[in-house]
This record gives C-alpha cells, sequence and structure tokens, in this order.
C-alpha cells in the first residue's frame, strides 16, 4: 500500500478530527490531579468524545479495553485505565487518545505533570515535547521522513535521555494505522520522500535511563526495562506545500 494523500475535503475532516481530540485533551488534562484515579481519566474521556459525536478509535483496537492510554512513569505507553491505579503528587502521566471523526481518524499524547514533581522528571516531559517540534522542522515537502527522525534522536540524546526502539509514529486517515511507519530514531533507510497531502503521527517515547522496554503480563503496557521515568508526545500533522500544519494543537 502506498502512502495515502489527502483530498482537501478529506484534508478538512482530518482538521475537525484533530480539533475534536485536542479539545478532548485539553480537558482531560485539567482532571490529573492527585487522588484520580486512571480509569476515571478514561469514563470522562469516553464522555467527552461521545458528545462530540465521534467514536473513540483504541477501543477494542485489537482488543484494548479502553477509550483512552494512561501511562504512569515508568508505563512509556498503553497503560490501561483502571479504578485503583490513583494518581499522587509528583507522579507524571501520559495522555494518549484518537478519535475518528466522520471517518477520519486523529491521535496524539500529551505527559502531564501531577502536582510537583521533581526537575529531572520536568525536564524529560519537556525534552519529549521538544523533540518532536526539532523533528517536524523536516516535515517539508522534498524531506526524506529518516530527516524526522533522525532529528528527534538528536535532541533527545543530547539530554541524555533516549529513544524507544521498539515503537513508531505511523501514517494516518481513514486508518488509525496507516503507511509510513515513521520511527524516532536513525535507520539505514531514508524512507519515503514527503508530499503535500499526507498526515502523519509522531510521537516520539523518550526514557529517562535506557531505551530498552518490555511488555507487562497484561500484554498492553509497556514499561520501562531499567525502571526509569518515561514521556510521550504526540500529534497528528499534515504536510503542506510550506510548514506542517498540526492537525492536534496543543491547548484547543
Ligand atoms: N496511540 C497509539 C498509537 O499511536 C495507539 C494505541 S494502541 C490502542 O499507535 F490499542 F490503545 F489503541
Ligand atoms: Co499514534
Amino acid at each position: 500500500m502506498a502512502i495515502s494523500i489527502k483530498s482537501e475535503k478529506e484534508i478538512e475532516l482530518m482538521r475537525e478530527s484533530g480539533r475534536i481530540l485536542s479539545n478532548v485533551l485539553a480537558e482531560l488534562t485539567k482532571l490529573v490531579q492527585p487522588g484520580i484515579s486512571t480509569l476515571d481519566i478514561d469514563k470522562r474521556c469516553a464522555q467527552l468524545i461521545k458528545s462530540y459525536d465521534c467514536i473513540p478509535s483504541f477501543l477494542n483496537y485489537n482488543g484494548y479495553p479502553a477509550s483512552i492510554c494512561v501511562s504512569v512513569n515508568q508505563e512509556v505507553v498503553h497503560g490501561i485505565p483502571i479504578k485503583d491505579r490513583i494518581l499522587k503528587n509528583g507522579d507524571i502521566v501520559s495522555l494518549d487518545c484518537g478519535v475518528i471523526y466522520q471517518g477520519f481518524h486523529s491521535d496524539a499524547a500529551r505527559t502531564i505533570a501531577v502536582g510537583e514533581i521533581t526537575k529531572e522528571a520536568k525536564q524529560l516531559i519537556e525534552v519529549t515535547e521538544q523533540s518532536f517540534y526539532e523533528g517536524i522542522k523536516f516535515a517539508k515537502v522534498g524531506h526524506h521522513l529518516h530527516e524526522i527522525s533522525e532529528a528527534i534522536q538528536k535532541y533527545v540524546e543530547s539530554f541524555g535521555f533516549s529513544i524507544v526502539r521498539d515503537l513508531v509514529g505511523h501514517g494516518i486517515g481513514r486508518n488509525l494505522h496507516e503507511e509510513p511507519q515513521i520511527p524516532n530514531f536513525i535507520q539505514k533507510r531514508r524512507g519515503p520522500k514527503l508530499e503535500a497531502g499526507m498526515t502523519l503521527a509522531i510521537e516520539p517515547m523518550v526514557n529517562a535511563g535506557r531505551y530498552d522496554v518490555y511488555w507487562e503480563d497484561d500484554d498492553w503496557t509497556v514499561v520501562t526495562e531499567d525502571g526509569s521515568l518515561s514521556a510521550h508526545y504526540e500529534n497528528t500533522i499534515l504536510i503542506t506545500d510550506g510548514e506542517p500544519e498540526l492537525l492536534t494543537k496543543p491547548g484547543e
């Protein structure tokens, strides 16, 4: 399958999908306080998505049991919301969510501080976020995909943090996961040339310690092998003839 190029009409729907997801994540971010359970966040997420006449794309995806992934501290991604997982002061928590609006997917993630966090945790969150913006400096027509990957990895490693190797970003559109795969690390292939109309979910996952991860017994939750903290930041973007457009613009 080739990488899909979205028409102007499809792009309009992707924009709306992304705008809704940004709102959902902004609402949920306000709930992130000591004392709330990760299941409470999922419940509110499901309500919000429904209120926008959207479908939660993660629910039942390969059997995933919730509308959102909530990953705390050493959990990298795909944390399953549970009643007994109560957020506490000093935690960092990533919210990763996807919606479908009129057949079009958007996908985004934010890592948020719970109360007062350590300086290192704060730096990890900031570097992860900034690495996305370093990457998308190359998200322009004519550049090869690997330039994005390379910029993300170099930025992250310059702070002594590491990039997770076992999970990657992806194209997105009528499906949550489309071609191409978007690694956040350097590979031998330079990858496809970017074209206007491509929509991509770019999502660096950054560990404070080593990059190795393993899957917990629930077969979903990915955690750092060395127990170090991990952060995740993701947006769905559109390649244009100029600067990339953030379809899941934060804070909206
Ligand atoms: N946001 C994840 C991704 O980009 C999807 C989560 S997998 C799910 O691939 F099962 F939770 F949906
Ligand atoms: Co994704």
